[in-house]
Parts: C-alpha cells; structure tokens; sequence
C-alpha cells in the first residue's frame, strides 16, 4: 500500500465563492432574454472528467497539437526560461502538459499551479510530487480570472515563467482575456507567460472538434445542467435540451448552446422560467485567433511578445510573452 502525503494548499481570495456565484449566475442566465451563463460552470468532478475525454477524441485536436508543440520546443523554452525557474500555472486541471516544460527546465526551484478546486488540485499536486521529488509544489487555490496575489518568489529564484495552456483564453471575451492578461502581466513582472491558442481555421474541422461522433462534447454540455439539478435543486429536463456548437465566423469563434427541443418550464428557487422551442442557453464562446491578433492583444496588456510555435498544419500556436519589468 503506498501513501501520499497530502500537498499544503495556499488559498488566496474566496474560492468557495465560486458555488453561490452558480446561483446567483444561473437566476440570471435564466431571467435573461437572451440566456447565457459562464463556461467555468462546466467543470465539477463529471465535467472535468468529461473534458479529459474530450482532449482524447480523434476530432478534438488541440490538446494532441499543443502536446507536440510543447514536446518539439521544449528545449527552446526552457533556454528562454533560464535557470531556476519558478512557474506558475493558471487553471492547472490535472497537471500534464506542464510536466514537459518540467522536464526540460534547467533546475525549476518551484511550481505553483492554480485552480479553483482544492481537491483536483491537490491529488494532481501530490502526483506530481512523486515524479519530481526535488521541487517545491504548491498548489495555490484560488480563482485566476480575479486578481490574484501570488507569494514573493523563493530566495535565488531565477525567472517567473507562467503557463496558460489549451486555448483556455480563448473561453473569455475579449475583455476578459485583456483583464487577464493584464493581471498575468503584473503577477509575472519581469518573466514571461507561454500561452496556448488555438487558430482560426477550416470552420470543418472546427465544427467536428466540437460535435463529436461519440457525443462526448454534447455530454459535457449537457453535463451544466444535471450539476444545475443536482447542486441547485432545478428540473431541468436532461432529454429536453439538444446540445448545438457552431462557428460563428465574423467573430472568429465557437458557440456551444444548450436548445430547448420543445417548449417547457424550468424552476430555480420557486420562480418559474419559460423556454421556447429552439430557444437557448449559450454555455460557452471559444475564441480562435490569428498569431498576430494574439500577439496584438498580448501587446495591449504589456506584454512584448517574442517566439511563436505552430504545428506544420497551423492548427495551433504556443507563444512566449515577454512581461513587463
Ligand atoms: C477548455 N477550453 C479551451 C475548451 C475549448 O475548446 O474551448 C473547452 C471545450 N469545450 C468544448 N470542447 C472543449
């Protein structure tokens, strides 16, 4: 029998805020004429789970692509890195791409990875641990879309190197994304971030990447829902809502939509809500850029933007900002 000693979590802000925002932001999704609630919903234990399902599917391409990226670069970053590296990762999940930039790292005197679930965190935290005995982990809990305050580096400590993998900027409009940006800026003053797109692209493969054969993709949306009845008490009825996604080209993004396939009530606290037939719930955007309308908003936010990797089919590209001093 092995035994894990359990990693010490450090909380910053009020991450169990984040259940009563649920509420709060499903009563207003659904007293909305146009109904909408935000993305980060999607992810409690079923929902990540389904997500790690989807970054395996044959038609989900970015997560194979950035992993090669990252794996034929690896070496490239970490000289830009330097030596003793501290890196810090926003919305770490379960911690696998950054074990290649780990691995390549010229002695990395610590990694601080972030997420908004304490219990995911600290079991992916404590896995880590056992494959990287000689660095310090500390996972931090805390929600990185808010401003966040991070401890002072270690004593001798080289470059803070953050890391925002998948396209997860993506999921934020543009001025999210710049408010994000803005505070990875100041929280890395004088590292960098490597930071993940996803690019636009052939509107095929993106509609496939988001319908998938299996259903996966539609699970994880339907999934908003069950967790709404479960961890809200509404009724919403799973068979009646039809998972949609579709590029949505003058914005250059993906819009994943839960439609009512007939007409019928929800009730969320005692208050009745009616949804027409076809009328939707808009789950998520998933933003796609070009390289340089990535590197321009990076530049809006400070940033001085530096390398740029793609993969040979420009499906994807991982970048180097440079952060302010
Ligand atoms: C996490 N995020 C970058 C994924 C995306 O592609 O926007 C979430 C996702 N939604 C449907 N499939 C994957």
């Amino acid at each position: 029998m092995s035994f894990v000693m359990p990693t010490p979590l450090r909380v910053v802000g009020r991450p169990e805020e984040a259940d009563r925002d649920f509420r709060g932001d499903m009563l207003a999704a659904l007293a909305a004429s146009e109904r909408s609630i935000s993305p980060k919903y999607f992810y409690d234990a079923q929902g990540s789970a389904l997500f790690d399902e989807i970054c395996d599917l044959p038609e989900y391409y970015p997560t194979r692509t950035e992993m090669g990226i990252l794996r034929s670069h690896a070496a490239e970053i970490a000289a830009l890195a330097g030596p003793q590296a501290e890196v810090v990762e926003f919305g770490a999940g379960s911690l696998t791409k950054v074990r290649l930039l780990l691995a390549a790292l010229e002695q990395p005197v610590r990694f601080l990875p972030i997420d908004i679930s304490g219990e995911h965190l600290q079991a992916a935290a404590a896995r880590l641990r056992l494959d990287y005995p000689g660095l310090a982990v500390l996972p931090v809990v805390g929600d990185y879309t808010q401003a966040l305050v991070l401890p002072a580096k270690p004593p001798g400590a080289g470059r803070r190197v953050g890391f925002f993998p998948g396209s997860t900027i993506g999921n934020f409009n543009p001025e999210q994304a710049l408010r994000f940006l803005r505070m990875a800026a100041r929280v890395l003053r004088g590292g960098a971030l490597v930071l993940g797109a996803d690019l636009v692209k052939d509107p095929a493969v993106l509609h496939a990447a988001y319908n998938d054969e299996q259903g996966v993709t539609a699970a994880f949306n339907l999934n908003l829902l069950a967790r709404a009845n479960r961890e809200l008490g509404t009724d919403f009825a799973l068979d009646g809502f039809a998972h949609g996604a579709f590029y949505n080209s003058p914005q250059r993004r993906i819009e994943m939509h839960l439609f009512s396939r007939v007409r019928q009530q929800v009730t969320l606290d005692g208050q009745v809500f009616d949804f027409e037939e076809g009328e939707t719930l808009h789950t998520e955007n998933s933003y796609k850029f070009s390289v340089d309308s990535l590197r321009a908003l990076a530049r809006q936010a400070g940033f001085e933007p530096g390398p740029v990797w793609t993969d040979r089919n420009a499906l994807f590209s991982v970048h180097w900002l440079q952060a302010p001093a």
